[in-house]
């Protein structure tokens, strides 16, 4: 079998054809599902060259053009019409498998419904067609099926007719009068509860919201409802967009590859994405369902109206749209905390990507299979770079900038280069330099030096970027970076608080008439996706954490007093030395714990302290097994030293009904079993007495550090009250995969066999296999090679079943450079054996042999 190709962007090339309309006519009838799809086909331009349609795992039952039927041929994956004709109408009939389709891809059924998921070249599944994003048309789609079982026949656009068929069918018939890409195409059909609403917008029309839930579940769907108006309004205050269709519909569905999917006019979710209610769902599940839903509608505009030209584009619309829905959650909550949750996606997953074999810029250059590149680098650190040019510009010339781009190019299937241009173009500001982030892959370093003369009375920094090398082998040239600084006096005030323009290689930057040397806050806010390499004194990292304007700065300050004492640690284990930690730190954290003025949430933000996992991201190396030794010391020395401030806390804000005192206290619960087991009866009264899902769990998972008979029976306790409860199960799931025991893969194994688990539904998988790889860190990376070989099992598994979830959840095995020798050998053979399998997908070939070279 010849290898799997990898594409280039610099091989792009404009469509031979257009396709300016397609009727679709479904007939579902599961393995007999039908579809005549009759498309307005336009030459572009000058040739004779044949149409070539894509076209995958689907059965062709006939070909003709105007009526009359024509040659073709087939070879991987294409169809192949000649004709001299410079416009027709060609219908292609293809039969289609529905209740086969586990790659969620395609058209698929997901418990009895079914549904569609396009992005990122699934329609090719359903039929052949131009599956590119720079052929747009306009969608009328037919949908015929039996009545009972399927009463919702959903597609895009406004429904234009529908009624009884014959046999007991009934249709009905949409039109979407916007031109869009396939990827935006989608059909549901089948049986639900509907939430309706209304939202009247900025000119007074008045758009009918409708949210589809599976039976039963309509008091779950007020919060994702809730959270559609609130983005429908956010989107006309800040951004000056109105929505467009008169119709606006949202479907959760069980089954389901990613988080949720933007099709005009009819999202499709996961149910993790809309269902809520108080005993059911935490207050992070309640923030990410108003978050992503927000995601969802923001692309709206950033994505749908202006679309992308190629998939190397990808960052177009979703570094513009995670930045966006960033903004409106910021604007909503806190700000400092949704900044830090996004600056821990980039510091432990994205750094991550960068640094290992997946390495690519946001705009990569070359690509095997799309989906692997639906990536934190694309979404997340699209959004910081997206981030840097609102820095840059200020929020009015970022609008003005955002309104030039939507005046040039709505509409449109356009590039990051247009994007760009349009910033600059309505800003004046030049940003040549700046569109270097889009092309250089892997992580800059900044390496800063401080200066202080008490003579002439003058601090001076000097700045220093590199970027180390990446496999894909861009170029690593200056960057242009927006450097946030805080310099903060002896007495604790604020003397200079800006953001300094990096764009040298190495440059200075001199601050006159300061009569003592200051402390530096530097790379405030993460004003940059970098590095940061600045040796900060404890002394330093403490004045940060009490004086620091920024909340993010203090923050980051707590994080590197407590990472530095764990590497610290680590060298005197290295050296057989005793374990030590400096009282300072002590000191500043149980500062926090009883500071008056600080945000609760931003409290239980700086005393959830790093995780291994992040840890391991500051390093190039690490050494695992004192890692975790001294992480443990450090964290039972800040916890047992402020046991009684601790207790205060989790005592006193016991059953206060408000998300950031639940987080502050659960913390503070979860750092108590760390100082005594006997706090184990803490927890145990929490879970009995919480009121929601936010207390159950987290007194579950504070029980989770070790085996005992209430962690036991609290399981158990769970298990039979949510047994009927998918996503609660997925909890029940998670904890088991983050238990840190030796027998905790047995466990796993077994679970297997559960009711509540299937290898064919992704959340199910994500929980029990991948919240392992990722997040159990000491049990993944077992000596004997057990949690590889664990994953490995599963991914050989989901190899033939679903390979783009088998393609996300092997992230932890490709990124083995970091490790010593022994493990290092253990993943990579076990890669090699992923290689061997019979028809491995294209997904896991691209990442398995980009890990292998
Ligand atoms: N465009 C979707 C989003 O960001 C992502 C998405 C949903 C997706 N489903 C997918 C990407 C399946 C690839 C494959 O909101
Ligand atoms: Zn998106």
């Amino acid at each position: 079998m010849s290898q799997p190709q990898a594409k280039f962007l610099k091989d792009y090339q404009k469509p031979l054809f257009q396709i300016s309309h397609i009727d679709l006519d479904f007939s579902l009838a599961q393995a007999q599902t039908q579809l005549i799809a009759t498309s307005k086909v336009i030459r572009h331009g000058t040739h004779s060259d044949a149409l070539v349609l894509a076209g995958d795992d689907i059965e062709l039952l006939s070909v003709t053009i105007d009526n009359q039927s024509v040659d073709y041929m087939q070879r991987d994956g294409e169809l192949i019409i000649e004709t001299s004709l410079n416009a027709f109408e060609l219908q292609i009939i293809t039969k289609l498998d529905p209740e086969a389709n586990t790659s969620l891809e395609g058209l698929y059924m997901s418990d009895g419904a079914y549904c569609t998921q396009c992005e990122a070249e699934g329609f090719r599944r359903i039929t052949y067609f131009l599956d590119r994003p720079d052929v747009l048309a306009i969608y009328t789609v037919r949908i015929e099926a039996d009545k009972q079982a399927f009463p919702f026949l959903l597609s895009n656009g406004n429904l234009v007719d529908s009624g009884d068929s014959n046999d007991g069918l009934h249709f009905a018939k949409w039109h979407d009068p916007f031109p869009k890409p396939a990827y935006l195409f989608a059909l549901v059909a089948g049986d639900f509860d509907l939430l309706e609403d209304s939202f009247t917008t900025c000119s007074q029309r008045d758009i009918k919201l409708q949210v589809f839930v599976d039976k039963g579940n309509l008091n779950k769907a007020h919060h994702a409802m809730a959270s559609l108006k609130k983005s429908m309004a956010w989107d006309e205050s800040r951004f000056n967009l109105e929505y467009d269709l008169d119709i606006y519909m949202i479907v959760a569905v069980d089954f389901f590859n990613m988080g949720a999917m933007e099709n005009k006019g009819l999202n499709v979710f996961n149910t993790k994405f809309v269902l809520a209610d108080k005993d059911s769902a935490t207050d992070d599940d309640y923030h990410g369902i108003e978050s992503v839903v927000g995601h969802e509608y923001f692309h709206n505009w950033t994505g749908n109206r202006v679309t992308c030209r190629d998939w190397f584009q990808l960052s177009l619309k979703e570094g513009l749209t995670v930045f966006r829905d960033q903004e409106f959650s910021s604007d909503l909550g806190s700000r400092a905390v949704n900044r830090i949750h996004a600056i821990k996606v980039m510091k432990n997953q994205q750094f991550a990507e960068d640094s290992g074999p997946m390495a690519h810029p946001i705009r990569p250059e070359s690509v095997i299979e799309m989906n692997n590149f639906y990536t934190v680098t694309v979404y997340n650190k699209g959004a910081e770079v997206i981030r840097m040019m609102h820095t840059l510009l200020g929020e009015s010339g970022f609008q003005k900038g955002m309104a030039l781009y939507f005046e040039r190019h709505d509409g449109e299937a356009v590039t990051c280069d247009d994007f760009v241009a349009a910033m600059q173009d309505a800003s004046g500001i030049d940003l040549a330099q700046f569109k270097r982030w889009y092309s250089q892959a892997g992580t800059p370093q900044i390496d800063v030096q401080e200066e202080y003369n008490s003579e002439t009375q003058c601090y001076t920094l000097t700045l220093l970027q590199s970027t180390p090398d990446t496999p894909d082998g861009s170029a690593k040239l200056p960057l242009h970076i927006p450097f946030d600084i805080e310099l903060i006096d002896v007495a604790g005030q604020s003397i200079v608080n800006k953001v300094l323009d990096f764009t040298q290689e190495k440059q200075q930057f001199n601050f006159e008439g300061l009569e003592q040397k200051p402390i530096p806050s530097l790379l405030q806010n993460f004003s940059a996706p970098v590095k940061l390499n600045f040796e900060y004194s404890v002394e330093q990292l403490v004045h940060i954490m009490r004086f620091a304007q920024s909340e993010v700065a203090k923050w980051e300050a707590s994080v590197a007093l407590f990472s530095q004492s764990i590497w610290q640690n680590i060298e005197r284990l290295q050296a057989q030395q005793a374990m030590f930690i400096d009282p300072r730190i002590v000191d500043a954290f149980k500062g926090v714990l009883l500071a008056q003025d600080l945000d609760k949430a931003l409290m239980a933000e700086i005393l959830t302290l790093a995780s291994a996992g992040s840890l391991i991201e500051q390093n190039d190396i690490v050494d695992l097994d004192n890692l975790k030794i001294a992480r443990e010391f450090v964290v039972l020395e800040i916890a047992a030293n402020c046991e009684d401030e601790l207790l205060v806390i989790v005592r006193e804000l016991a059953g206060i009904d408000d998300a950031a005192t639940r987080a502050l206290k659960n913390v503070c619960l979860a750092l108590l079993l760390k100082v005594d087991s006997n706090y184990a009866s803490l927890a145990e009264q929490q879970y009995n007495n919480a009121e929601n899902m936010t207390d159950s769990l987290a007194a579950l998972s504070a029980l989770n550090g070790e085996s005992s008979a209430i962690r036991e029976q609290l399981m158990a306790k769970f298990e039979q009250k949510w047994l009927k409860t998918p996503l609660v199960m997925d909890k029940w799931l998670g904890l088991h995969a983050t238990f840190t025991n030796d027998n905790c893969i047995d466990k796993l194994k077994s679970l297997f066999d559960h009711e509540a688990f299937s290898f064919n539904n992704p959340n199910r998988v994500r929980s029990l296999i991948g919240i392992f790889a990722a997040a159990n860190t000491f049990e993944f990376h077992r000596h004997d090679g057990l949690g590889y070989q664990f994953l490995t099992d599963a991914i050989i598994k989901l190899n033939t079943l679903n390979p783009q979830v088998a393609a996300r959840i092997i992230t932890p095995l490709i990124q083995f450079k970091k490790f010593d020798l022994a493990r290092q050998q253990l993943m990579i053979n076990e890669l090699n054996r992923i290689l061997t399998v019979d028809n491995l997908s294209k997904d896991l070939y691209e990442k398995v042999t980009k890990a292998l070279v």
